[in-house]
C-alpha cells in the first residue's frame, strides 16, 4: 500500500494542475483538480476521450454537496448515509460556480466517495489544500473505450509513454470491486424520478430498498444499443464474442469448422478461424474426446467474477489468441452489471 508522504506528494501534484492515478475500490482513477478546466482538459487528452463526456468527481467523505451541486432532493442523504463512502456515483444539479468542463457542458454532475483507503486518504488532502472544497475529476485510467485498469501495472500499461514525472500512479493493490461504480441520476426527480444509467455492484433492489422506489433503468448515452449505432466500451483488442455455455461447448466437442460455422452463423465472428480462448464461468467442462481448449475459469459467484473482470480480459488479450469467447452470465440481478461491460465489449465487434 502507499506511503502517506506519497499520497500527499500526489495531492500538492493535483493542486499544481497534474494529473495523478489513484486506486478506488472499483477501478484505477485519472484524476485532475475539478476546478482547474485546464487540468480537466488534459485528462481528455490523455485518454483520447470526446470532450463532451462528462466525468465523475470524487469528494472526500465529508464533503460538503451543496458546494458542488444544488437542488439537492431530500432522498439523497440516505442514498448518502447508505451508501458512501462506496461504489455510487450520483446525479444532480451542477452548483453555477463550477466550471462546466468537467460536466462536458451539461448542467448536472457526477459525485462519487469512494472508499478505498488511498483514494480517501487522497482526497483528505487535496481538499485540506483546497480549503475544504477539493474534489477530484476522474474517469478511468485507461485510454478511451479500452479495458477499466484495475490494478496499478494495468495504468502502467495504459500509458506506457508517459514515466513517473509526468503521470504520478499510487499504488492500492487489485480492486475489490472491479467494475466501475452505479451511477443513479437523481437530477430529474420530479419528470422521471430515481433513474439508472449504469449498473453496478450496488443494485436497482438496493437502491430501491433505501429509496422506497425503484430506479428505472435507462442506459447512458455510452450504452450498445443507442439508436443504431453501437456505442462500444470495455473492449480489449482480441476480438470477443459472447455465448451460452452449450455453444461453447459445441464448439470445443466438436472442433469441425462445420460446426464453427454453425455457432457463429449469425455472429460476426462467424469468419473467423484460429486459435481461440473461453473465459468460463468454472472450470472447463469434461469432453468425451479429450479435446480441450484455452479456458479461463472465472469465479461462479458474481462479486469474484467483477473483481478479477478486467484482469482477466488483459491477461487473456496478452495470449496470443485469434478472438476470445466469453460465456454468457446468468440473466439474473446479480450478474447484471458483469453483463453490461460484457455486452459492451461484445458490441465493439459488432456482436448485437
Ligand atoms: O467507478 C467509477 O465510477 C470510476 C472510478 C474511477 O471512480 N470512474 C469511472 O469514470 O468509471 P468514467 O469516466 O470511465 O465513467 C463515467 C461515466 C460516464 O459514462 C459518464 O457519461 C457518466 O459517468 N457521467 C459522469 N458525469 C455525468 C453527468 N453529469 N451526467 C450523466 N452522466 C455522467
Ligand atoms: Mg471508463
Amino acid at each position: 500500500m502507499q506511503q502517506n508522504s506519497d499520497i500527499a506528494r500526489a495531492a500538492q501534484r493535483l493542486l499544481e494542475g497534474k494529473l495523478v492515478a489513484f486506486p478506488t475500490e472499483t477501478v484505477y482513477g485519472l484524476g485532475a483538480d475539478a476546478r482547474n478546466p485546464q487540468a480537466v482538459e488534459r485528462i481528455y487528452a490523455f485518454k483520447g476521450r470526446p470532450s463532451n463526456h462528462p466525468v465523475i468527481v470524487h469528494l472526500a467523505f465529508d464533503a460538503d454537496l451543496s458546494y458542488w451541486a444544488k437542488e439537492i432532493p431530500h432522498q439523497v442523504q440516505a442514498l448518502v448515509k447508505t451508501f458512501w463512502p462506496g461504489p455510487l456515483t450520483l446525479i444532480l444539479k451542477r452548483a453555477d460556480a463550477i466550471p462546466d468542463q468537467v460536466s462536458g457542458g451539461q448542467d448536472t454532475i457526477g459525485l462519487r466517495c469512494p472508499s478505498h483507503p488511498v483514494a480517501r486518504t487522497l482526497l483528505q488532502a487535496f481538499s485540506t489544500l483546497k480549503g475544504g472544497h477539493g474534489g477530484v475529476a476522474a474517469p478511468s485510467a485507461n485510454k478511451f473505450g479500452q479495458v477499466s485498469p484495475t490494478r496499478a501495472a494495468h495504468v502502467r500499461d495504459e500509458f506506457p509513454m508517459f514515466g513517473d514525472d509526468d503521470l504520478m500512479i499510487l499504488e492500492g493493490g487489485a480492486a475489490d470491486v472491479g467494475i466501475e461504480s452505479t451511477i443513479l441520476d437523481v437530477s430529474r426527480m420530479d419528470a422521471a424520478g430515481p433513474v439508472l444509467l449504469r449498473p453496478g455492484h450496488i443494485t436497482a433492489n438496493d437502491i430501491g430498498k433505501v429509496m422506497g422506489v425503484r430506479p428505472l433503468v435507462q442506459a447512458d448515452a455510452t450504452a450498445p444499443r443507442v439508436s443504431g449505432s453501437l456505442k462500444a466500451h470495455y473492449a480489449p483488442h482480441t476480438p470477443l464474442a459472447l455465448l451460452p455455455r452449450r455453444q461453447i461447448e459445441a464448439l470445443l466437442f466438436n472442433q469441425a469448422a462445420d460446426v464453427a460455422y454453425t455457432v457463429f452463423q449469425d455472429h460476426p465472428l462467424r469468419m473467423v478461424k484460429g486459435r481461440f480462448a473461453v473465459l468460463g464461468i468454472g472450470p472447463e467442462p469434461v469432453s468425451q474426446s479429450g479435446l480441450s481448449a484455452s479456458w479461463l475459469p472465472a469465479a461462479r459467484q458474481p462479486h469474484g467474477y467483477a473483481r478479477d473482470l478486467y484482469a482477466n480480459l488483459r491477461e487473456l488479450d496478452q495470449g496470443e489468441f485469434d478472438f476470445l469467447i466469453v460465456e454468457d452470465p446468468p440473466a439474473t440481478e446479480a450478474w447484471q452489471a458483469i453483463r453490461d461491460r460484457l455486452n459492451r465489449a461484445a458490441a465493439a465487434f459488432g456482436q448485437r
